[in-house]
């Protein structure tokens, strides 16, 4: 069985089998796979980790994924806003610590008051940083002209999560109507491609009727869209969704972990020069979870740095950590995470995708 992966690993091109061969794998076989891709790919890709400094700074939204614990009609959910003077602190915050990067996050809105307001919030983060501090988007999907209007403000990175590449199983987690449209948000992340944005996207990994046939195509998917940047990691069932009368037949939540390191590692052989982050959810299963990720495969880490008393708030999935410490401990109890795990924190670099510059022949920053 060893020699069948160590040959997957080594060939030039992976099939739809051979990367559901290697998510599916489990035991001893499941170990061997990892180390052998933990041990190949800092030879390429460099020991170098990015940190982004995560700012989720609304969980208002106006959409309702079956998933997502703030969704529209969860009227359990204690909604916040936090102010743009905190958001700049923030990013100050950010750039100070030497983060390189931020992200700013939210629930989803497309009403003229907050994209204009993500504009000025742009420009105001580029102008106290000195332009240093690259930003990278996470609010979903809008118009051409406003990601056009938020790219030429000084954003350059968007992640938008796919959630499922497979059409039939993205509206088992959505609802089928106008503002949840597979189609829509697949033009989405070609615009943001257009415009010139690093792009991101992900899924999640052991939602309820997905099967390793279906991760795989979601690997290929990434692949065939050129994408610039992947964040994925295991579902964690919420009591206030829809997708929670499921729970039953769900993988275990060890199972869903080590499914998605298995993804990651994946997807690293796929595509060499990505960046993949190592998702926060990660962390909710295995307290170790985000290191584990580093050494099998991602490069990217997001430490959470909103202000602390909103942080239990931004409840996507239960059981989410670092929801107590403030952003100074994050920093610290991270950069010991990111050495144990063998690998360096590249301090103050943007740490963009090595695979945007491949596309775009530019030189990198
Ligand atoms: N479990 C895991 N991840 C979730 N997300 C939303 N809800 C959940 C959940 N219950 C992820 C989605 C979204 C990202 C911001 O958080 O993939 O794109
Ligand atoms: Fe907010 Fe899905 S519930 S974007």
């Amino acid at each position: 069985m060893n020699s069948k992966i160590l040959n997957i690993i080594n060939k030039q091109s992976l099939t739809k089998e051979d990367l559901s061969f290697l998510i599916s794998l489990s035991g001893a076989e499941r170990d061997y796979f990892l180390k052998s891709v933990g041990s190949k790919y800092p030879k390429t890709l460099g020991k170098k980790v990015f940190f982004r400094g995560l700012v989720e700074f609304s969980n208002y939204c106006t959409k309702d994924c079956y998933y997502c614990g703030i969704r529209k009609s969860n009227s359990h959910s204690q909604r916040y806003d936090i102010d743009d003077k905190a958001i700049i602190e923030a990013a100050i915050f950010a750039h100070k610590n030497q983060y390189g990067s931020i992200v700013l996050q939210s629930g989803e809105r497309s009403d003229n008051t907050f994209t204009e307001r993500i504009t000025k919030l742009l420009k105001e983060v580029k102008s106290v940083t000195q332009g240093e501090l690259g930003i990278t988007l996470s609010l979903g999907e809008q118009s051409e002209d406003v990601y056009r209007e938020w790219f030429s403000a000084g954003a350059h990175r968007y992640l938008l999560r796919i959630e499922s590449s497979n059409k039939e199983l993205y509206y088992k987690i959505h609802p089928n109507d106008d503002k949840h449209n597979f189609e829509s948000r697949i033009n989405c992340l070609k615009i943001l491609q257009k415009i010139g944005y690093q792009t991101g996207t992900g899924v999640m990994i052991g939602l309820p009727f997905q099967t390793y046939n279906h991760l795989a195509d979601d690997l290929l998917f990434f692949k065939g869209m050129e994408i610039d940047m992947v964040g994925m990691g295991p579902f964690i069932e919420h009591t206030e969704t829809p997708l929670y009368q499921h729970r039953k037949t769900l993988w275990p939540l060890q199972r869903r972990f080590e499914v998605a390191l298995n993804m990651i590692a994946a997807l690293r052989l796929l595509m060499p020069d990505i960046n993949i982050a190592a998702a926060t959810a990660l962390q909710a299963i295995d307290p170790m979870g985000r290191e584990k990720a580093l050494k099998y495969g991602a490069n990217v880490i997001m430490p959470n740095i909103t202000p602390t008393i909103h942080r239990k708030d931004y409840t996507l999935y239960e059981n989410k950590p670092c929801t107590d410490e403030g952003a100074e401990d994050c920093s610290n109890c991270l950069s010991i995470r990111v050495e144990m795990a063998g690998r360096e924190i590249g301090y103050g670099e943007w740490g963009d995708s090595k695979h945007y510059f491949k596309r775009h022949q530019q030189t990198e920053r």
